[in-house]
């Protein structure tokens, strides 16, 4: 993709800005269509204070450079001279389908047009397009400027002659892409399911306070936040909702079930930080709990046997290569490891055996080890 193309972004949400301010800070010119007006006048606004700071601290040389390069706009004739354009609206099928049908009338027959979203089919969003060659997805991190991971995903219809220059725009852009099969979650969103659907199991079932499972990983396991902490973090109205998305796009695997803990806080409207309460509660003040320190090893065996185990069964069923599946992991949710080193680390053999005491004890299809991981162990091999 050349260089000097014109950017696109539709939405001018937290995701849309975010993208459209890389787009702009690596040289585009850049169109940001929304269809609510007073949602962009506060993204340019936003975007204006954003700059001046960056320019402020001396990231970027010239704020008022970068913003000449935007125009705002809140009609799609304005992506006429488009040549890649970037959907971050609601995250609703039929809504993009209508929108990306749209979109498509007004620009050019070689415009690629990429969806934003987390975990809807691409494959689905380009099949409402006459050309649905040019449709793929792109799915970037929040904060966009901030997180480096990309997971560029072809369609099952997209011409795979633009995959390896969408990767080369996204390293220019500053971004590590990644390739991920246009499957339910794509990399990230998959194979990071244990991280919270087992700490809410083993939180359910009693083994643990949602202090100690919180404290486990983050003592013994390395991981920046505690799956509870993480989960108010990101909000019970995302991250449930893709659990559910998940679960239900994989025709109801027991191992993405989610847990009716989750439920009843986004029912009761207890979205987590942003609403002052989640599974902890911000409105008290923070006091220092004794935690029991005595399971940690317990807790994190179990919820990274899980991460591993969905890690080597989407590299068994190929929706990436090992390599993208390292990067995805430590890029985008800041692992203190690639999960596929981490099963290396432990052995295959000792994953397979916490596993498969698992599923001995429960009797669940939820905890059935991955073909490959019992492969491995047999012939004690590594992943990298
Ligand atoms: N928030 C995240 O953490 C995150 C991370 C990765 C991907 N995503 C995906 O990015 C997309 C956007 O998420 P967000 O958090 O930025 O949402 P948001 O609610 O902050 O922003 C969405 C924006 O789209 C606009 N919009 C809605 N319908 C539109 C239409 N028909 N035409 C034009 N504009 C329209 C809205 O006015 C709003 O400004 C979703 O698909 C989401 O799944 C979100």
């Amino acid at each position: 993709m050349d260089q000097y193309i014109i950017v696109g972004v539709v939405g001018s949400g937290a995701m849309g800005a975010g993208i459209a301010q890389v787009a702009a800070m690596a040289g585009h010119q850049v169109v940001l269509y929304d269809n609510n007006a007073t949602a962009l006048e506060k993204a340019k606004a936003n975007l204006t204070q954003t700059l001046q700071k960056l320019q402020e601290k001396g990231k970027i040389p010239s704020a008022d450079d970068v913003l000449n390069r935007f125009s705002f706009a809140g009609e799609v004739s304005a992506f006429a001279k488009c040549g890649l354009i970037i959907e971050a609206i609601v995250e609703k099928l039929e809504i993009k389908k209508a929108v990306f049908a749209d979109i498509e009338k007004n620009v050019s027959d070689t415009c690629i047009l990429a969806s934003n979203t987390s975990s809807l089919s691409i494959t689905s969003i380009a099949a409402a397009c006459s050309r649905p060659h040019n449709v793929m997805g792109l799915h970037f991190f929040n904060p966009a400027p901030l997180m480096a991971l990309v997971e560029v995903i072809p369609a099952v219809q997209t011409n795979p002659a633009h995959i390896q220059p969408a990767k080369e725009l996204m390293q220019r852009w500053g971004k590590t892409p990644v390739v991920a099969k246009d499957t339910p979650g794509f990399i990230v969103n998959r194979v990071a399911r244990p991280y919270y659907g087992e700490a809410i199991r083993m939180y359910e079932e009693g083994i643990a306070s949602m202090e100690e499972i919180d404290n486990a990983m983050v003592q013994s396991g390395g991981f920046k936040m505690g799956p509870f902490t993480l989960m108010d973090y990101i909000g019970h109205d995302v991250n449930y909702v893709v659990t559910e998305t998940v679960f239900l796009s994989f025709f109801y695997d027991p191992r993405y079930k989610p847990s009716f803990s989750q439920k009843r806080l986004l029912e009761a409207g207890w979205l987590g930080r942003k609403a002052g309460r989640g599974f902890y509660n911000y409105n008290e003040p923070a006091t220092d709990k004794i935690v029991d320190n005595s399971n940690n090893t317990q807790i994190v065996e179990r919820i990274v046997a899980m991460l591993i185990n969905e890690a080597v069964d989407a590299l068994h069923l190929n929706v990436a290569t090992a390599s993208d599946l390292e990067t995805a992991m430590t890029k985008g949710v800041n692992y203190p490891k690639g999960l596929l080193q981490w099963c290396d680390e432990w052995s295959a053999a000792r994953c397979l055996a916490i596993l498969d005491g698992l599923y001995d004890t429960y009797h669940e299809d939820r905890y059935r080890a991955s073909v490959l991981l019992r492969r491995h162990a047999k012939e004690s091999k590594r992943f990298l």
